[in-house]
């Protein structure tokens, strides 16, 4: 069983649905920490109750990001991670951990890539007035929303709302992901 580790900064929707089904067997791992450089988010909140490993840390603590990622490694170590989520992480990942975990760092994107990347993804579709969009996942580079494209799901923009088309995305989104971490898993043995 390998064990992974979920990265995120916010409501923490994409992490609770990987550890709900890793807990009911479908995603085959053991979640072996949480990190978040937002100690009042959501998320944190969640494993806190859920009795998950996780590290906090706040970015303005240290001096540089090779400095908190020396940090992180330590805590991946320890929990003897193979693979990192990132599920709404809001902070590149520099060369510490990208060399430490090479093809091991996946991330989702609310979009086709490699069409908007960056933040605000969703609105900036809509606001394009897109006939569609979508959810990608992917390995992590150097470079921000790039690196090979492990899933891609597509999704007709003919909502009545951008609320109901982020509502659509998100709900996409998690049994997208958990198709593509059982994807990787299995490249993993
Ligand atoms: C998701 O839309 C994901 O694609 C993006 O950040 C968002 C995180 O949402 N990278 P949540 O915190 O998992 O609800």
């Amino acid at each position: 069983m390998k064990n992974v580790a979920v990265f995120a900064s916010g409501f923490g929707s994409n992490f609770i649905k990987i550890h709900q089904n890793i807990e009911k067997g479908i995603i085959p791992a053991k979640l072996a920490l949480f990190v978040s450089d937002q100690k009042d988010a959501p998320s944190v909140s969640y494993a806190i109750n859920q009795k998950i490993p996780f590290y906090v840390f706040c970015a303005k603590d240290f001096t540089d990001k090779r400095v908190y990622e020396l940090h992180i490694l330590e805590h991946l170590r320890k929990q003897h991670v193979d693979l990192i989520i990132l599920a709404g992480y809001m902070r590149i990942i520099g060369k510490t951990l990208l060399d430490a975990y090479p093809n091991k760092i996946i991330n989702i994107h609310p979009s086709l890539l490699p069409m908007f990347k960056g933040k605000h993804a969703i609105e900036r579709a809509w606001n394009a007035k897109e006939k569609k969009t979508g959810v990608t996942i992917h390995f992590v580079d150097e470079k921000i929303d790039h690196g090979k494209i492990i899933l891609q799901q597509s999704i007709d923009i003919n909502h009545s709302s951008i609320e109901e088309l982020t509502d659509n995305i998100h709900k996409v989104e998690h049994d997208l992901y958990t198709k593509a971490i059982c994807h990787v898993l299995e490249d993993l043995k």
